[in-house]
């Protein structure tokens, strides 16, 4: 059978018949019964289809005599029945691809406990929760993650301050409904989160790229490009792409700045979980006496980004606006998800996974540093980063990140080049590139020299 449902696979099978004169007026069909046995589907399906046929004119049901075809047949070819339209074909779940940027370790995910919470919580689905539910998400996982940030980032804020979106995307969304921003300059990192632009920019907002540097978002351009901004995004902890964290000075000059000019800040914090040397860095969102920061986290790195799970903290100023907009928006996540995670949360399962992701990560790290540096060493200087889901490596050859970038793609690479995520011509260059999937240290070699060849080949 098709992919449509039974009942009208069969209808058509009898329309067509009769269309074409293999079924005549007043012959008989077979039984409901016989036909479901025939065809093994349920009675019910069969007798949905004969009903149709009834009702449309084409079939005549004659109780215990049986049912034939009608003697005067509605004058509607088969031709004009609608088309089912054909369902999309279902992508395959693509496997990362060798140093797939952006993604944590699929592999390594506890995908079994996962799916007993789910399970969980599937049971426990009762009339109450079948309803919309509050537009900041569950209150449960806005409480487990008030508490997680006040434990783990220093940032402290009640529940009612925390609204859950899907992802990242979804809150950037909801802050520029919220603050109103078409038409309003945004400071921008330049290079920054390539989505992020895109998705500012179909949103309206006006862009000011503020160039980033060894520490971060270089704050006294960015006051000197667009004083009055309205918004500033960064990435404090881990700069994206570079992955540099905002310095001290340049912290409190940004706070300043928001402060005095009623500014409001985007800590986009999205791995600082992942920092293999020294101490975490501490969420700009924590040194924030005034309350113009609105920290945003994902669990995109930290659990898996199909999860499409984000959140926001937003200033107590701002909570009427954002309630709106949320209520307009709608862009939460299914409650079913968000009930398994705050389990996972309250259950302590976050903080061990998060803990052992860790510990894998720097292993990880370093078959990749190591496969560089002996397959590639000649061709690229790995920066020194302490921290985050992705390595950046600088050209050491004088060759267009762009173009390996494109080559490393036909390859089965997926790395990605700086200049690509930069706004002003003339940007940064460099090769992206992630290691947590990276199972082995045979697999990183093999990823070496495959870039090696790629870039070998770019010269
Ligand atoms: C800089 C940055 N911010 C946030 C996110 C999280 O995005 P989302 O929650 O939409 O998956 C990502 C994910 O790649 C990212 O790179």
């Amino acid at each position: 059978m098709s992919s449509l449902p039974k009942y009208q696979e069969i209808y058509r099978r009898f329309r067509q018949a009769i269309d074409q004169g293999q079924l005549r007026p007043g012959e008989r069909v077979p039984s409901v019964r016989s036909l479901a046995q025939e065809l093994k589907v349920a009675r019910g399906t069969v007798e949905t289809a004969y009903q149709l046929l009834v009702s449309e004119g084409f079939f005549l049901a004659r109780g215990q005599a049986g049912t034939v075809v009608a003697e005067a047949l509605p004058q509607r070819s088969i031709k004009s029945l609608p088309v089912e339209p054909e369902p999309e074909p279902v992508a395959p779940a693509s496997a990362p691809r060798l140093l797939q940027l952006g993604l944590p370790a699929l592999d390594s995910f506890p995908r079994k406990l996962w799916a007993r919470l789910v399970t969980r919580q599937v049971r426990r689905v009762d009339v109450n929760s079948l309803a919309m539910g509050d537009v900041r998400g569950a209150r449960s996982l806005r409480v487990a993650i008030a508490q997680y940030l006040a434990l783990y980032r220093g940032v402290e804020c009640s529940p009612e301050q925390v609204f859950v979106c899907a992802g990242y995307s979804a809150c950037l969304a909801l802050v520029c409904d919220a603050l109103q921003m078409a038409g309003q300059p945004c400071w921008f990192e330049d290079p920054g989160y390539l989505h992020a632009r895109q998705l500012l920019l179909h949103l309206g907002a006006q862009l000011v790229p503020v160039p980033v540097d060894r520490d971060g978002l270089d704050v006294e351009e960015g006051i000197r490009r667009a004083p009055g901004a309205r918004l500033a995004i960064v990435t404090p902890a881990h700069q994206s792409p570079l992955g540099v964290a905002l310095g001290t000075a340049r912290r409190h000059c940004l706070l300043d700045w928001a402060q005095a000019h009623g500014g409001w800040v985007v800590e986009d914090d999205y791995d600082s979980e992942f920092r293999y040397k020294g101490q975490p860095l501490a969420a700009l969102k924590s040194q924030d006496t005034a309350d113009r920061v609105i920290y945003s986290g994902s669990f995109s790195k930290m659990l898996f980004p199909g999860l499409r799970l984000g959140y926001l903290v937003v200033p107590r100023a701002l909570l009427p606006a954002f309630e709106a907009s949320a209520g307009v928006l709608q862009n939460r996540s299914a409650e079913l998800l968000q009930a398994t995670t705050a389990d996972f949360l309250d259950q302590g399962h976050f903080t061990r996974h998060l803990k052992k992701m860790r510990q894998l990560y720097t292993v990880r790290r370093g078959f990749l540093v190591e496969a560089l540096a002996s397959h590639c060493g000649a061709l690229l200087q790995v920066d020194e980063q302490s921290g985050g889901i992705n390595l950046l490596a600088r050209l050491r050859v004088d060759v267009c990140d762009q173009a390996v970038a494109a080559a490393a793609a036909r390859a089965g690479l997926g790395i990605q080049a700086v200049s690509g995520w930069s706004i002003e011509p003339g940007g940064q260059q460099g090769l992206l590139m992630g290691f947590t999937n990276l199972a082995t240290r045979q697999q990183a070699v093999e990823a070496a020299l495959v870039l090696r060849e790629v870039i070998d080949g770019a010269l």
